[in-house]
């Protein structure tokens, strides 16, 4: 077949219709499922549009399968039922590895027993995959064109949700036949997971919310929501996607594959999404292995998955060995701790931020969310609290993923009781009784007193910090112990503590104290960039506190040019004038200057050769933000950017002039950048501004 945007002309208009079925067909596999596009956006534009002029003048050439009826069908009145042909199974869960082990002696042991003619070497093959956290479809395929697609509903009876499926553009509407060696099953069940990638997830809950209306609670929620619409047109417009992994039926002249791995392949040579992250695996003990690594980058996936699967690669053997109730014996389901959960909320304290900012904190029934108890958890700022309509005796969904704080989601509004009660914004600081403000543009509340006892521990905890002086072994716990024993009221008491101090607190060891010493007098060597981040400047992140520690060079310096020059600290790259003013405020508080003095005392004074640093080129001129994971760590393209005469600033504003964008990328960066109009970029667009393609 040719591979290009453009067709030889057959006059024939039904031959010509299927030409060009054909080729779109074999464009969106490349682009929708190997993620491999042969051709621009344009060609294939303009091979779409060809193909629905001339079934608009041939209405009788339109066939179901023609990617052009991918949105069509009118609204439902509601789902018809479809009988499956097989019970759709479910999965038994283990939760961790012994459990795994457990699973194979009990279907080795079941096989001794029952299956007397079954070789046990069929048992030791497996295939791991990952279980994506989505809405199991059933497909159906006659005579290689989809003919069906349904819920799996109680597992024998599901909903048909074909028009829906359609929309999804990685379902083949046609099996690639060339790719099965001409051949196409008669009849072909497939079963498949259709899920919503993460970021996308988070884009469309955006786009909700901005139209005022309700987001979902998750990925799951909202693939299994967007399947469910009556309105193809509506499923259409949400970014679903599929993988599929398992034949539920088949009837053809080949025979099937025999094992899961064979499945896999084939289906991927016959057009399905299949995921890349399965493996075989002819041990146990590497299968669980390789299960368990998925747990650390579980939060790196595009996706949610909320575990993995080992199957038998063998599929006769898993069918002989049969099911109990609906798992089957032949696979298990490692799941992973689930990161969100319900429970009762008690009460609201407020804690004071490092900048003065007002964080409400949940008092919780402790409850298990992903493996640990929470007992608290952020409610972010009285703003959202008041959106989410979160109110005191709540049942609340509380979340956490990876380093997240936990944080309160949302309230269970159908589990109300009538009881519940109105949270609301104090008035004055809890610690120092200062009025509380509320700055422009802001959702924070502030206690603005920048002596007061309620920032001290969050400013301990900012101060020590991995992007600050990174002072292992002092975590939250141990900062509010030696704020409790009177040991540390600021960040430079850390620096004047002894072993006779620690080893009267509880929990302190010889050991444990003398590793924490350790650790504090190896921070005095950090350099000027991440003390001046610990300081906690207002507004100053890691690029100004970089951009400062390069031109001054010592916390003098800094503080003396921001005092008497301060003209000069706008001139820096990366710093803008709320900067230059934050600075220039808190360098002339009376506060820091003894804060300062008393560190120095302390042998907490980093020097580094001061540089101007202003470079001509290509960028001059311009200001950028970064989000997001790049190629290279983040210091290293502001480098580059600065090298080739541009700035880097740390947040959006109408300055900006452009946002460049990584993986993961920070919303609330992202949603600022398009409301201001600005330009974004990925790493590749940023690189040619400066040598252009
Ligand atoms: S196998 C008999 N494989 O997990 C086959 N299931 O608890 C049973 N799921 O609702 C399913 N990814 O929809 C299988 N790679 C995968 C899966 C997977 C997600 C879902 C499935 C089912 C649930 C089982």
């Amino acid at each position: 077949m040719a591979q290009q945007g453009t067709l030889p002309l057959p006059l024939d208009p039904a031959e010509r219709a299927a030409k060009l079925r054909e080729h779109i067909r074999e464009h969106d596999y490349r682009y929708y499922v190997l993620d491999d596009p042969i051709i621009s956006d344009a060609e294939y534009d303009a091979l779409v549009a060809e193909l629905r002029a001339l079934e608009a003048e041939h209405p009788e050439l339109i066939t179901p399968d023609s990617p052009t009826q991918r949105v069509s069908g009118a609204v439902a009145e509601g789902f018809a039922k479809v009988q499956h042909p097989q019970p759709i199974l479910s999965l038994g869960n283990a939760s961790d590895a012994d459990d795994v082990r457990a699973w194979h002696e009990r279907i080795r042991a079941y096989a001794e027993k029952n299956l007397p003619d079954l070789d046990l070497e069929r048992l030791e093959r497996f295939v791991v995959e990952p279980k994506i956290d989505g809405l199991t479809v059933v497909l159906t395929y006659e005579s290689g064109v989809f003919a069906r697609g349904a819920t799996r509903g109680d597992g024998s009876v599901g909903e048909d949700i074909t028009a829906n499926l359609r929309t999804i553009r990685q379902l083949p509407l046609t099996l690639r036949r060339e790719m099965l060696n001409g051949t196409v099953p008669t009849r072909l069940v497939v079963r498949g997971e259709a899920y919503m990638p993460v970021a996308d997830f988070e884009r469309m809950n955006q786009a909700l919310r901005e139209a005022g209306e309700r987001p979902f609670a998750n990925p799951r929620n909202a693939a299994a929501g967007s399947l469910r619409q009556l309105d193809p047109a509506v499923t259409a417009k949400r970014p679903l996607r599929l993988f599929c992994y398992a034949i539920v039926d088949y009837d053809g002249d080949v025979p099937a594959p025999t094992t899961q791995w064979e499945t896999l392949h084939w289906l991927r040579q016959a057009g399905f999404p299949v995921s890349d992250l399965a493996q075989r695996f002819e041990a146990l003990e590497a299968a669980i292995a390789y299960c368990e690594s998925f747990i650390p980058r579980r939060d790196e996936m595009p996706f949610e998955i909320d575990g993995v699967v080992i199957k038998l690669d063998d599929l006769e053997a898993a069918a002989a060995l049969g099911y109990v109730g609906k798992d089957p014996r032949g696979a298990i389901a490692y799941k992973f701790p689930p990161r969100e959960a319900t429970t009762r909320l008690r009460a609201v304290v407020v804690r004071i931020g490092r900048t003065g900012n007002v964080v409400p904190n949940a008092v919780l029934d402790p409850v298990q969310v992903g493996g640990i108890t929470i007992s608290n958890a952020t409610l972010h700022n009285f703003d959202d609290i008041a959106r989410k309509d979160i109110r005191l005796g709540d049942r609340v969904i509380v979340k956490r993923a990876g380093d997240v704080i936990p944080y309160v989601a949302g309230p269970v509004v159908s589990a109300r009781t009538g009881e519940e009660q109105p949270i609301l914004p104090p008035t004055e600081c809890p610690y120092c009784a200062t009025p509380l403000t509320r700055r422009e543009g802001e959702v924070a509340l502030y206690c603005l007193n920048p002596d007061c006892p309620g920032r001290a521990d969050r400013a301990i905890e900012h101060f020590v910090g991995r992007s600050a002086m990174n002072i292992e072994g002092l975590g939250e716990k141990i900062v509010a112990q030696l704020i409790e024993a009177g040991l540390v009221n600021d960040v430079a008491d850390l620096y004047y503590l002894k072993k006779e101090d620690l080893l009267g607190l509880e929990r302190f060891a010889e050991k444990k104290a003398q590793n924490l010493l350790n650790a504090i007098e190896a921070s005095k060597r950090q350099p000027l960039a991440r003390l001046l981040v610990g300081l906690g400047i207002r507004h100053v992140g890691e690029v100004a506190a970089r951009a400062l520690a390069e031109r001054f060079g010592s916390l003098d310096g800094l503080i003396e040019a921001a005092t008497n020059h301060p003209e000069q600290l706008q001139d820096i790259e990366g710093v803008g004038p709320v900067i230059a003013d934050s600075v220039r405020e808190w360098a002339c508080r009376e506060s820091t200057r003894a804060l300062i003095e008393k560190l120095k005392r302390a042998g907490v004074n980093p020097v580094q050769a001061a540089r101007p640093l202003i470079s001509e080129g290509p960028l001059t001129g311009k200001t950028f933000v970064i989000t997001g994971t790049l190629s290279q760590p983040r210091e290293a393209v502001a480098e580059w950017i600065a090298a080739h005469g541009g700035k880097v600033t740390d947040s959006v504003s109408k300055n900006t002039s452009y946002l460049v964008v990584g993986d993961s990328p920070g919303a609330n960066k992202l949603t600022k950048a398009r409301q201001l109009n600005i330009p974004i970029l990925d790493e590749a667009g940023l690189r040619a501004l400066v040598e252009p393609t």
